[in-house]
């Protein structure tokens, strides 16, 4: 029994142990109204050209939170992808802005503009196909990337979010929205999406990919979230609200997959509390990166 313990997270170090370091860029990168920080991860070996993964961290984390307690740096040493992996701002107690209005529309301001501005920096830099650009996150993390996928669906082809909850749920003066968070702000798919559509207005072209994770024994972020994200996503991609197909302990024991459509996948955790644990192969392989 100690043994196996002992073994066991050996190799969970192993998994999450990249071959380089965490980098914090210092110079301007563009628009950051709100001063976050854009920490990044450069493989040694990088794709030609490389994609890109924008990761975000649940509150009171930090960009080394993430980078060390996930699988994302290890695999972009195997895949040659480059990893993000932006900070919230000093003050903010760890979380991120998923609130304002700023942050829920294109170029108005907040920090998604900040990390929309590191994604920009980086395909205009460091050659990363823009093709090929995703985003990630877990609870604060996860919401913002709903956040980024309504407000900045020319930027991000996909995203992947690890209990979080639908785009703009939590709108409004406070950083903390407890109506959204106890699963009570119940509205219609039409107002979910045209929630996300508000994000850009204007915008027609192809909208990102998105995946969401979430636990049925979540008392932070309610497990109606879910349902709320699925109302969300089906209206916008114009897909059936009843899956195409629900497969039972995919990817593993207590989990059901479920698959609206090639650009939505919602995942529900049978007894998973807050959160639910990055699965990066899953999530890369949604992208396409793996
Ligand atoms: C939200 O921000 C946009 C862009 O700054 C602005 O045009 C719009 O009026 C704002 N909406 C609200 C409800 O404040
Ligand atoms: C998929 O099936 C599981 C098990 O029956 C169920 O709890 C879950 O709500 C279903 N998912 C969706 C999105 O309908």
């Amino acid at each position: 029994m100690l043994i196996n313990t002992i073994l066991v997270g050996a190799l969970a170090a192993v998994a999450h142990a990249a071959q380089g370091t965490l980098q914090q860029m210092t110079g301007d990168f563009g628009p950051n109204p709100t001063n976050t920080f854009m920490f990044f991860y450069k493989p040694a070996q990088l794709a030609n050209p490389p994609s890109l993964l924008v990761a975000m961290h649940f509150c009171t984390g930090t960009a080394e939170a993430y980078f060390t307690g996930t699988q994302y740096a290890d695999l972009a040493d195997q895949l040659g992808f480059i990893v993000i992996y932006p900070q919230s701002p000093d003050g903010s107690g760890g979380c991120w802005d998923v609130h304002t209005n700023a942050t829920l529309t294109h170029n108005a301001g907040g920090d998604s503009l900040g990390i929309a501005s590191m994604t920009r920096f980086a395909i205009d830099n460091w050659g990363v196909d823009a093709n090929r650009v995703f985003a990630t996150g877990t609870s604060s993390g996860a919401m913002m990337t709903s956040v980024l996928m309504g407000a900045y669906p020319d930027l991000f082809k996909g995203g992947a979010g690890f209990s979080g909850v639908a785009f703009g749920c939590f709108e409004g003066p406070d950083a903390w929205n407890e109506q959204c968070a106890l699963g009570e702000r119940i509205m219609t798919p039409q107002q979910w999406g045209d929630l996300v559509r508000s994000g850009f207005p204007g915008f027609a072209g192809q909208r990102p990919k998105v995946q969401v994770w979430h636990g049925t024994a979540d008392t932070t972020l309610f497990p109606q979230n879910f349902f709320e994200e699925i109302k969300q996503w089906t209206n916008v991609f114009g897909y059936s609200a009843t899956p195409i197909s629900n497969i039972t302990n995919d990817p593993q024991a207590g989990y059901s997959f479920a698959t609206f459509g090639p650009n939505f996948e919602a995942i529900l955790a049978q007894g998973v509390g807050h959160t639910v644990p990055e699965h990066a192969e899953n999530v890369l392989e949604f992208f396409g990166l793996s």
